[in-house]
Protein backbone atom coordinates (compact mmCIF):
# COMPACT_ATOMS: atom_id res chain seq x y z
CA UNK A 1 0.00 0.00 0.00
CA UNK A 2 1.41 3.73 -1.21
CA UNK A 3 2.15 6.30 1.20
CA UNK A 4 -0.54 8.37 -0.26
CA UNK A 5 -3.12 5.91 -0.72
CA UNK A 6 -6.77 7.56 -0.98
CA UNK A 7 -5.12 11.19 -0.49
CA UNK A 8 -5.40 13.70 -3.28
CA UNK A 9 -2.58 16.04 -4.53
CA UNK A 10 -3.21 19.35 -5.98
CA UNK A 11 -0.07 20.24 -8.22
CA UNK A 12 0.70 23.08 -10.14
CA UNK A 13 3.03 22.66 -13.46
CA UNK A 14 2.14 19.95 -13.33
CA UNK A 15 2.37 19.55 -16.94
CA UNK A 16 6.32 19.14 -17.31
CA UNK A 17 9.81 18.58 -15.26
CA UNK A 18 9.57 18.94 -11.55
CA UNK A 19 5.54 19.00 -11.59
CA UNK A 20 5.03 16.38 -13.76
CA UNK A 21 7.65 14.50 -11.77
CA UNK A 22 5.48 15.15 -8.54
CA UNK A 23 2.51 13.79 -9.77
CA UNK A 24 4.89 10.60 -11.11
CA UNK A 25 5.62 9.95 -7.64
CA UNK A 26 2.79 11.19 -6.03
CA UNK A 27 0.57 8.21 -8.18
CA UNK A 28 3.17 5.93 -7.30
CA UNK A 29 2.38 6.11 -3.85
CA UNK A 30 -0.99 5.59 -4.47
CA UNK A 31 -2.12 9.75 -4.52
CA UNK A 32 -5.58 10.76 -6.69
CA UNK A 33 -4.06 13.84 -8.61
CA UNK A 34 -5.13 16.94 -9.58
CA UNK A 35 -3.44 18.68 -12.62
CA UNK A 36 -2.62 22.62 -13.03
CA UNK A 37 -1.04 24.11 -15.87
CA UNK A 38 -1.43 26.49 -18.74
CA UNK A 39 -0.21 23.82 -21.34
CA UNK A 40 -1.28 20.50 -21.60
CA UNK A 41 1.04 18.15 -20.30
CA UNK A 42 4.88 17.27 -22.42
CA UNK A 43 6.88 14.15 -21.77
CA UNK A 44 5.09 11.23 -20.60
CA UNK A 45 5.49 11.75 -16.47
CA UNK A 46 1.79 13.04 -16.20
CA UNK A 47 0.60 10.00 -18.97
CA UNK A 48 2.26 7.88 -16.96
CA UNK A 49 0.76 9.22 -13.54
CA UNK A 50 -2.88 9.25 -14.89
CA UNK A 51 -2.72 5.68 -16.09
CA UNK A 52 -1.91 4.88 -12.23
CA UNK A 53 -4.28 6.98 -11.17
CA UNK A 54 -6.95 7.17 -13.47
CA UNK A 55 -9.72 9.13 -11.33
CA UNK A 56 -6.88 12.30 -11.26
CA UNK A 57 -8.17 15.56 -13.50
CA UNK A 58 -5.97 18.18 -15.04
CA UNK A 59 -7.32 21.80 -15.55
CA UNK A 60 -6.05 23.87 -18.00
CA UNK A 61 -5.08 27.02 -15.60
CA UNK A 62 -3.09 30.23 -15.03
CA UNK A 63 -2.13 30.14 -11.31
CA UNK A 64 -2.10 34.43 -11.73
CA UNK A 65 -6.51 34.01 -11.88
CA UNK A 66 -7.79 34.25 -9.09
CA UNK A 67 -11.24 33.57 -10.82
CA UNK A 68 -9.74 30.82 -12.40
CA UNK A 69 -8.31 29.00 -9.21
CA UNK A 70 -11.41 29.37 -7.47
CA UNK A 71 -13.31 27.38 -10.07
CA UNK A 72 -10.56 25.02 -10.20
CA UNK A 73 -10.26 24.38 -6.56
CA UNK A 74 -14.15 24.08 -6.69
CA UNK A 75 -14.14 21.65 -9.50
CA UNK A 76 -11.22 19.21 -7.65
CA UNK A 77 -13.32 18.68 -4.51
CA UNK A 78 -16.54 18.41 -6.70
CA UNK A 79 -14.49 15.54 -8.31
CA UNK A 80 -11.71 13.96 -5.77
CA UNK A 81 -13.95 14.89 -2.61
CA UNK A 82 -10.78 16.55 -0.91
CA UNK A 83 -7.35 17.98 -1.26
CA UNK A 84 -4.54 16.39 0.97
CA UNK A 85 -1.37 18.11 -0.29
CA UNK A 86 -0.51 21.35 -2.76
CA UNK A 87 2.84 21.84 -4.35
CA UNK A 88 2.93 25.05 -5.95
CA UNK A 89 5.67 24.20 -8.89
CA UNK A 90 4.30 26.65 -11.81
CA UNK A 91 7.10 29.13 -12.00
CA UNK A 92 8.91 30.64 -14.90
CA UNK A 93 12.76 31.83 -15.16
CA UNK A 94 13.83 35.74 -15.43
CA UNK A 95 16.93 37.33 -16.02
CA UNK A 96 18.60 40.66 -15.70
CA UNK A 97 20.27 42.99 -13.29
CA UNK A 98 17.69 45.51 -11.72
CA UNK A 99 18.59 48.18 -13.97
CA UNK A 100 18.43 46.26 -16.93
CA UNK A 101 14.94 44.12 -16.00
CA UNK A 102 12.00 46.26 -17.29
CA UNK A 103 9.14 46.87 -14.84
CA UNK A 104 6.76 44.13 -16.87
CA UNK A 105 9.77 41.40 -16.87
CA UNK A 106 9.57 42.08 -13.05
CA UNK A 107 6.22 42.19 -12.84
CA UNK A 108 5.65 38.75 -14.72
CA UNK A 109 8.43 36.64 -12.78
CA UNK A 110 7.21 38.21 -9.08
CA UNK A 111 3.66 37.52 -10.25
CA UNK A 112 3.37 33.73 -11.38
CA UNK A 113 6.16 32.72 -8.72
CA UNK A 114 5.51 34.79 -5.56
CA UNK A 115 1.59 35.96 -6.02
CA UNK A 116 1.01 32.46 -7.96
CA UNK A 117 2.33 30.37 -4.91
CA UNK A 118 0.17 32.85 -2.69
CA UNK A 119 -2.96 33.16 -4.91
CA UNK A 120 -2.74 29.23 -5.51
CA UNK A 121 -2.46 28.23 -1.38
CA UNK A 122 -4.89 31.54 -0.48
CA UNK A 123 -7.70 29.09 -2.35
CA UNK A 124 -6.84 25.60 -1.47
CA UNK A 125 -6.41 26.60 2.46
CA UNK A 126 -10.19 26.55 3.30
CA UNK A 127 -10.40 23.09 1.98
CA UNK A 128 -7.41 22.04 4.09
CA UNK A 129 -8.79 24.07 7.23
CA UNK A 130 -12.13 22.42 6.97
CA UNK A 131 -10.55 19.16 6.35
CA UNK A 132 -8.20 20.48 9.57
CA UNK A 133 -5.21 18.48 8.01
CA UNK A 134 -2.93 19.41 4.94
CA UNK A 135 0.40 19.66 3.37
CA UNK A 136 1.46 22.57 1.40
CA UNK A 137 4.66 22.14 -0.52
CA UNK A 138 6.47 25.17 -2.64
CA UNK A 139 8.90 24.62 -5.00
CA UNK A 140 11.54 27.89 -4.19
CA UNK A 141 15.29 27.54 -5.15
CA UNK A 142 18.62 27.67 -3.99
CA UNK A 143 17.86 30.97 -5.48
CA UNK A 144 15.72 31.93 -2.82
CA UNK A 145 18.78 30.87 -0.83
CA UNK A 146 21.64 33.16 -1.97
CA UNK A 147 21.91 35.26 -4.67
CA UNK A 148 22.86 34.94 -8.88
CA UNK A 149 24.38 37.56 -10.74
CA UNK A 150 21.54 38.98 -12.78
CA UNK A 151 18.84 37.43 -11.45
CA UNK A 152 17.26 39.87 -9.67
CA UNK A 153 13.18 39.07 -10.05
CA UNK A 154 14.28 35.40 -9.99
CA UNK A 155 16.53 35.86 -6.88
CA UNK A 156 13.59 37.84 -5.36
CA UNK A 157 10.49 35.70 -6.25
CA UNK A 158 12.19 32.74 -5.14
CA UNK A 159 13.26 34.42 -1.88
CA UNK A 160 9.77 35.40 -1.20
CA UNK A 161 8.51 32.17 -1.17
CA UNK A 162 10.88 30.97 1.03
CA UNK A 163 10.17 33.49 3.64
CA UNK A 164 6.01 32.91 2.57
CA UNK A 165 7.11 29.09 3.53
CA UNK A 166 7.77 30.40 7.17
CA UNK A 167 5.14 32.67 7.74
CA UNK A 168 2.42 30.19 6.74
CA UNK A 169 4.07 27.07 9.03
CA UNK A 170 3.37 29.82 11.45
CA UNK A 171 -0.26 30.80 10.83
CA UNK A 172 -1.65 27.03 10.16
CA UNK A 173 0.88 24.95 12.18
CA UNK A 174 -2.09 24.74 14.72
CA UNK A 175 -4.71 23.59 12.22
CA UNK A 176 -3.17 20.53 11.50
CA UNK A 177 -1.40 22.40 8.16
CA UNK A 178 2.50 21.76 7.65
CA UNK A 179 4.00 24.07 5.11
CA UNK A 180 7.49 23.51 3.61
CA UNK A 181 9.70 24.50 0.30
CA UNK A 182 11.75 22.78 -1.17
CA UNK A 183 14.82 24.51 -2.74
CA UNK A 184 16.42 22.52 -5.65
CA UNK A 185 19.36 23.24 -7.19
CA UNK A 186 19.63 22.99 -11.63
CA UNK A 187 17.70 20.79 -12.63
CA UNK A 188 17.17 18.77 -16.10
CA UNK A 189 13.64 20.13 -17.08
CA UNK A 190 12.22 21.92 -20.37
CA UNK A 191 12.97 25.64 -18.33
CA UNK A 192 17.01 24.61 -17.83
CA UNK A 193 16.82 23.33 -21.22
CA UNK A 194 15.37 26.72 -22.52
CA UNK A 195 18.31 28.50 -21.20
CA UNK A 196 21.25 26.13 -21.00
CA UNK A 197 21.31 24.35 -24.03
CA UNK A 198 22.12 27.72 -26.27
CA UNK A 199 24.99 27.75 -27.58
CA UNK A 200 26.08 31.48 -25.54
CA UNK A 201 25.60 29.52 -22.66
CA UNK A 202 27.64 26.71 -22.63
CA UNK A 203 30.55 27.48 -21.09
CA UNK A 204 28.50 28.90 -18.01
CA UNK A 205 26.57 25.57 -17.63
CA UNK A 206 29.76 23.82 -17.06
CA UNK A 207 30.80 26.49 -14.45
CA UNK A 208 27.17 25.81 -12.57
CA UNK A 209 27.49 22.21 -12.79
CA UNK A 210 30.92 22.38 -11.26
CA UNK A 211 29.44 24.58 -8.61
CA UNK A 212 27.26 21.39 -7.16
CA UNK A 213 29.55 19.38 -5.37
CA UNK A 214 28.01 16.08 -6.48
CA UNK A 215 29.39 17.11 -9.70
CA UNK A 216 26.26 17.11 -11.98
CA UNK A 217 22.93 18.59 -12.42
CA UNK A 218 19.61 17.33 -10.50
CA UNK A 219 16.97 15.03 -12.06
CA UNK A 220 13.42 15.95 -11.51
CA UNK A 221 12.89 12.93 -9.63
CA UNK A 222 15.01 14.07 -7.04
CA UNK A 223 12.92 16.47 -6.35
CA UNK A 224 9.92 15.35 -6.03
CA UNK A 225 11.12 12.26 -3.70
CA UNK A 226 12.35 15.29 -1.10
CA UNK A 227 8.35 16.97 -1.97
CA UNK A 228 7.08 13.54 -1.56
CA UNK A 229 8.78 12.96 2.01
CA UNK A 230 7.91 16.31 3.24
CA UNK A 231 4.37 15.59 2.35
CA UNK A 232 4.13 12.32 3.96
CA UNK A 233 3.58 11.42 7.78
CA UNK A 234 7.27 10.25 7.55
CA UNK A 235 7.82 14.39 7.86
CA UNK A 236 5.24 14.94 10.50
CA UNK A 237 7.46 16.90 12.99
CA UNK A 238 9.02 19.49 9.86
CA UNK A 239 7.45 22.49 8.91
CA UNK A 240 8.54 25.94 8.08
CA UNK A 241 11.98 24.44 6.31
CA UNK A 242 13.55 25.47 2.90
CA UNK A 243 15.47 22.21 2.08
CA UNK A 244 18.02 22.63 -0.42
CA UNK A 245 18.22 19.60 -2.63
CA UNK A 246 21.06 20.54 -4.34
CA UNK A 247 23.60 18.40 -5.36
CA UNK A 248 25.68 20.74 -2.54
CA UNK A 249 25.20 23.81 -4.54
CA UNK A 250 24.52 26.40 -1.44
CA UNK A 251 27.54 24.10 0.85
CA UNK A 252 29.99 26.53 -0.28
CA UNK A 253 32.22 26.59 -2.68
CA UNK A 254 35.78 24.71 -4.02
CA UNK A 255 38.66 26.77 -5.66
CA UNK A 256 41.61 25.45 -7.20
CA UNK A 257 43.46 24.95 -3.25
CA UNK A 258 41.91 21.41 -3.50
CA UNK A 259 44.84 20.73 -5.92
CA UNK A 260 47.90 22.19 -3.56
CA UNK A 261 46.10 19.88 -0.74
CA UNK A 262 46.06 16.90 -2.90
CA UNK A 263 42.16 16.62 -3.63
CA UNK A 264 42.43 16.01 -7.18
N1 LIG B 1 14.84 23.52 -13.31
C1 LIG B 1 15.58 24.12 -12.37
O1 LIG B 1 16.82 24.15 -12.45
C2 LIG B 1 14.92 24.74 -11.17
C3 LIG B 1 15.73 25.08 -10.10
C4 LIG B 1 15.16 25.66 -8.98
C5 LIG B 1 13.79 25.87 -8.93
N2 LIG B 1 13.01 25.53 -10.00
C6 LIG B 1 11.58 25.78 -9.89
O2 LIG B 1 10.89 24.58 -10.09
C7 LIG B 1 9.58 24.87 -10.57
C8 LIG B 1 9.31 24.01 -11.79
O3 LIG B 1 10.23 24.37 -12.81
P1 LIG B 1 10.71 23.35 -13.94
O4 LIG B 1 12.18 23.45 -14.01
O5 LIG B 1 10.04 22.04 -13.75
O6 LIG B 1 10.17 24.13 -15.23
P2 LIG B 1 9.18 23.69 -16.40
O7 LIG B 1 9.16 24.87 -17.32
O8 LIG B 1 9.56 22.37 -16.92
O9 LIG B 1 7.78 23.58 -15.64
C9 LIG B 1 7.11 24.70 -15.15
C10 LIG B 1 5.63 24.56 -15.49
O10 LIG B 1 4.95 25.69 -14.93
C11 LIG B 1 3.95 26.08 -15.84
N3 LIG B 1 3.58 27.48 -15.65
C12 LIG B 1 4.33 28.58 -15.90
N4 LIG B 1 3.61 29.67 -15.64
C13 LIG B 1 2.39 29.27 -15.21
C14 LIG B 1 1.23 29.95 -14.81
N5 LIG B 1 1.16 31.28 -14.81
N6 LIG B 1 0.15 29.23 -14.42
C15 LIG B 1 0.20 27.87 -14.45
N7 LIG B 1 1.28 27.16 -14.83
C16 LIG B 1 2.37 27.87 -15.22
C17 LIG B 1 4.60 25.87 -17.22
O11 LIG B 1 3.61 25.81 -18.24
C18 LIG B 1 5.35 24.58 -17.00
O12 LIG B 1 4.58 23.47 -17.39
C19 LIG B 1 9.56 26.37 -10.87
O13 LIG B 1 8.93 27.04 -9.81
C20 LIG B 1 11.02 26.73 -10.94
O14 LIG B 1 11.25 28.07 -10.63
C21 LIG B 1 13.54 24.97 -11.12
Amino acid sequence: MGRFEGKVALITGAASGIGAACALRFAEEGAALAGLDLQDPVGDDWKRAVELAPESCFELADVREDARLAEVVAAVRERLGRIDVLVNSAGVAGGGAVHQATPEDWDFVLDVNLKGTYLTSHHVLPVMLEQQSGNIVNIASVEGLEGFAGGSSYNASKGGVVLLTRNMAIDYGRKGIRVNAVCPGFIDTPMFRTVFDMEAVKSIREEIREAHQLGRFGKPVEIANAVLFLASDEASFVTGVALPVDGGYTAGHRFSITKLMGLE
